[in-house]
């Protein structure tokens, strides 16, 4: 069976280091692998307004700026398609037939939407809890079963949204008698210290409503402002440095290579080498930050250049949108027409509804 892959982001905002390490460098890999039949990328506005409702315009906005995110990367709009949530109604139409097989009990025990709310201050009696909010692993699970993907790159914190298709996947296939929906998997990066980067501010995810964040966007003097910012515990440089929640070594973690060594740190030849140093004494950690900047800015250079060229073929964009929303609109409407086939709703083009309701009637 040849994969398909589909993945989506909340346009909420610029893509950020975080996104980064947990799923666009794995994107990028699976774009060069090539092992593929698919690979659908979908901009989730729908899923964006389940907690902006009253923001609509911020959504809008970030559209095109997660597009250039995407096309500075690298993704490849020649592989890969491109398409907007909101424009292909086969969505929404699939999630109202998968409501039908899941319990409000079970979105609540989704561990994922149960930190979102306590984060969005849902819990709170005045604002409640928004239907779509607690909806929105289902109509993921239809971004997903829509195009029969079997491939899915997401951070880490996505597994109980598709532990949550699978389970619709499941019962589906189950009380239809149909193997329709197809399971999917994540793809998750090869290195846990990559699932969940933590901010800048030391709190355990970078995430732009805490506002700490490096975006792949960020400014040369930006970058550097924020990596300073690092907080570090105070010692004596003399004294050993300690590798637990270490925020400059966790990003080293996540981006240094032997080649960074040879060229901004040829004291050492990778990373283990530069920890056993570390951990000995005598590396202060404004050494560590200024070789992290580099590092950093080594990364984000090529992005940031492309990323402004791109900014100057907005139509481009919007046309390879047009036209990626428009072959996911086709992909998507196949699979919501055997849908409707296997929960035999599907009346106009089953000749039998005809036949068997005369016959019931003479
Ligand atoms: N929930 C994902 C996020 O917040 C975005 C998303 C929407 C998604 N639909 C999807 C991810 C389908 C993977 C597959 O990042």
């Amino acid at each position: 069976m040849k994969n398909i892959i589909l993945t989506a982001d909340r346009p909420t905002g610029r893509l950020h280091l975080g996104h980064y390490v947990g799923s666009l460098r794995e994107r990028i890999r699976l774009q060069k692998e090539g092992n593929y039949e698919e690979f659908i990328i979908m901009i989730a506005d729908a899923q964006a307004l389940t907690d902006n409702a009253e923001n609509p315009q911020k959504v809008r906005e970030n559209i095109i700026e997660v597009m250039l995110d995407y096309l500075a990367i690298g993704l490849d709009p020649k592989k890969i398609t491109f398409c907007i949530q909101s424009m292909i109604p086969a969505l929404p139409e699939l999630t109202a037939y998968y409501m039908n097989l899941v319990t409000v009990q079970r979105l609540f025990r989704n561990p994922t939407v149960k930190s979102e709310i306590n984060q969005k201050g849902f819990d709170n009696e005045k604002t409640g809890i928004p239907v779509g909010f607690v909806n929105y692993p289902i109509s993921q699970a239809a971004d997903i079963t829509a195009f029969k993907a079997n491939i899915v790159p997401v951070g880490e914190d996505q597994e109980p949204m598709l532990e949550q298709t699978r389970e619709i996947v499941r019962s589906f296939n189950h009380i239809y008698k149909t193997d329709t929906l197809i399971e999917c998997k994540a793809i998750l990066p090869e290195n846990p210290t990559c699932y969940r980067l933590p901010g800048t501010n030391g709190s355990n995810k970078m995430s732009k409503s805490i506002g700490n964040c490096i975006y792949l966007a960020d400014e040369p003097e930006t970058i550097k402002k924020k990596i300073n910012s690092i907080s570090s515990m105070p010692r004596n440089i003399d004294e050993p440095g300690i590798l637990e929640n270490n925020i400059a070594f966790i990003y080293l973690e996540a981006f240094v290579t032997d080649e960074h060594f040879k060229k901004y740190y040829p004291e050492y030849k990778n990373l283990n080498e530069l920890k056993k140093a570390y951990t000995k004494g005598g590396i202060g950690d404004g050494t560590i930050k200024k070789f992290l900047n580099n590092v950093i800015q080594d990364t984000l250079k090529p992005i940031r250049e492309r990323r402004h060229i791109f900014e100057n073929q907005i139509p481009e964009i919007i046309k390879i949108l047009k036209k990626g929303t428009n072959k996911a609109i086709k992909l998507s409407n196949e699979t919501l027409k055997e849908v409707k086939k296997a929960m035999a709703i599907d009346y106009f083009n089953d000749d039998s509804f005809e036949k068997n309701q005369i016959k019931k009637y003479n």
